[in-house]
């Protein structure tokens, strides 16, 4: 017979049995599940709920099943449809009827908002580390190009060029917000729940204040039914997946346009690399493809969560089963992303050679010349047609700003003199953007040290 069977009479129909089930996926909460319960015993017992040996031997027999789930070694039952069922059942199986004290002042509405607390706390705590790692192999590319010069880029056409460490450590500052965001989901998340019953608070005299402070809290939900309805630490979790993805997906952009021929930037190892099963010459670059690609789907599940919620009276409805596939797929997904990255970037090889000659045609320091113009007087707007009408005559002719004799530049504006070639390479263009947060290296070592700091590297 079902935990709930006595007001029925018939068997539950088969399909509506798979339907409503969620064992298939809320079995992963099981570690959370026993020790929330294993607190919620402890406390009755405390309060003189139930007796010293009953909440013993409940304990030892929770303590026995999760041993038993870690090796494998647990059944479980879609008739029983939830983890929380399940364990109980197999709790009575083990223990006998004392079992059936365990759900004393509880309900599974609160008990599973607690799992999930505890459960999203875990989560955000793993991305938290897996955003360090990143930072840290990003951090690490940053120092091990300082002397690389990249083109920069607006609407993927040439602008000027930077520092490849100045690149990269761009990603690093999204991924210091990241990392901040997790932080204020974790505390949004210490809230505990247990206690709110099914919806209204419980007839016992229980102590909340002593499960949340056995589980790790430091707060309570002041309301049973905020408590029970409330997932907003969840949309909270899945805002910071999807922000994370999106930094991430245009890295991924960036690696994949970056090991083209085309670009001919980077090489990435072997070992984070795939071929082709037909074209032997190709080594593709699968995981930031599908990073990238993967991004829609945590953003899909952010708006699923969001229109579960939308239309929800208080407290508990069922609609709310359907916050966990999302997160936990959300979670799955961003996890594994940041460590394949960091490996990505950790191994990848800058072709410094390549990078070396990327400036020979181009007129990424045509800014600069309009500059020079600048410091001898001219209104900027007037510079800017002036070098304008420059890059139109080196196309003309089949070369770049540098390779214009001094006559040729003269005859388009007289203040130009011998040292403008001074001004032209791209070593001297980088030098001289040393404004704070510019791409220089002198602002870039500044910036690289902030970064250290706010990473725990220094
Ligand atoms: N499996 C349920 C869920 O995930 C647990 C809570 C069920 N509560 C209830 N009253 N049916 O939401």
């Amino acid at each position: 017979m079902k935990l709930w069977g006595g007001r029925f009479s018939e068997d539950t129909n088969q399909l509506v049995l798979q339907y409503t089930s969620s064992i298939g996926f809320d079995v992963r909460l099981l570690p959370y599940d026993i020790r929330g319960s294993i607190a919620h015993a402890r406390m009755l017992a405390t309060s003189g709920i139930i007796t010293p040996e009953e909440s013993r031997s409940i304990i030892d027999g929770l303590e026995g099943i999760l041993r038993d789930y870690e090796a494998g070694q647990v059944e479980f039952r879609l008739d029983d449809e939830d983890v929380h069922m399940n364990v109980e059942r197999i709790l009575t199986e083990r223990i006998g009827e004392v079992a059936g004290k365990l759900h004393t002042a509880r309900s599974r509405n609160d008990q599973v908002a607690l799992d999930m607390h505890m459960w999203a706390r875990d989560a955000a705590k793993a991305l938290i580390d897996g955003v360090r790692r990143l930072q840290h192999a990003l951090v690490e590319a940053a120092e091990a190009h300082i002397d690389v010069i990249v083109p920069g880029f607006t609407h993927l056409q040439r602008a000027q060029p930077i520092l490849l460490a100045h690149h990269f450590l761009a990603y690093v500052w999204m991924l210091i917000r990241d990392e901040r965001r997790l932080r204020g989901v974790l505390d949004e998340i210490d809230h505990m729940p247990l206690g709110a019953a099914a919806l209204a608070g419980t007839t016992f005299p229980i102590s909340r204040e002593t499960v949340a402070e056995e589980l790790g809290f430091s707060r309570l939900y002041e309301n049973s039914l905020d408590a029970v309805s409330d997932r907003d630490y969840l949309l909270g979790l899945l805002f910071a997946c999807a922000t994370i993805m999106t930094h991430l997906s245009r890295l991924c952009e960036e690696l994949v346009l970056w090991s083209s021929e085309e670009f001919g930037w980077i090489e990435l190892s072997d070992a984070y690399a795939t071929g082709s099963s037909i074209m032997p010459q190709k080594k593709n670059p699968d995981v930031p493809e599908l990073v990238r690609g993967k991004t829609g789907r945590v953003y899909g599940h952010i708006i699923s969560l969001f229109t579960v919620l939308k239309g929800l009276p208080l407290a508990y409805n069922k609609d709310l089963q359907e916050d966990k596939e999302g997160v936990f797929d959300a979670v799955d997904t961003v996890v594994p992303a940041l460590e394949l990255l960091a490996g990505t970037i950790q191994t990848m090889r800058v072709k410094r050679d390549r990078l070396s000659r990327a400036f020979a045609s181009d007129f990424s320091n045509a800014t600069d010349l309009a500059d020079y113009l600048v410091r001898r007087g001219l209104p900027f707007r007037e510079a800017h047609a002036v070098v304008g009408h420059l890059v139109s005559d080196a196309i003309g002719k089949g070369t770049n700003l540098a390779g214009l004799e001094l006559a040729e530049m003269q005859a388009r504006c007289p203040l130009i003199q011998e040292d403008v070639y001074e001004v032209l390479p791209e070593r001297a263009v980088i030098e001289a953007r040393a404004s704070r947060g510019g791409t220089a290296p002198s602002a870039v070592r500044l910036q690289l040290a902030l970064v250290k700091e706010h990473c725990g590297m220094s």
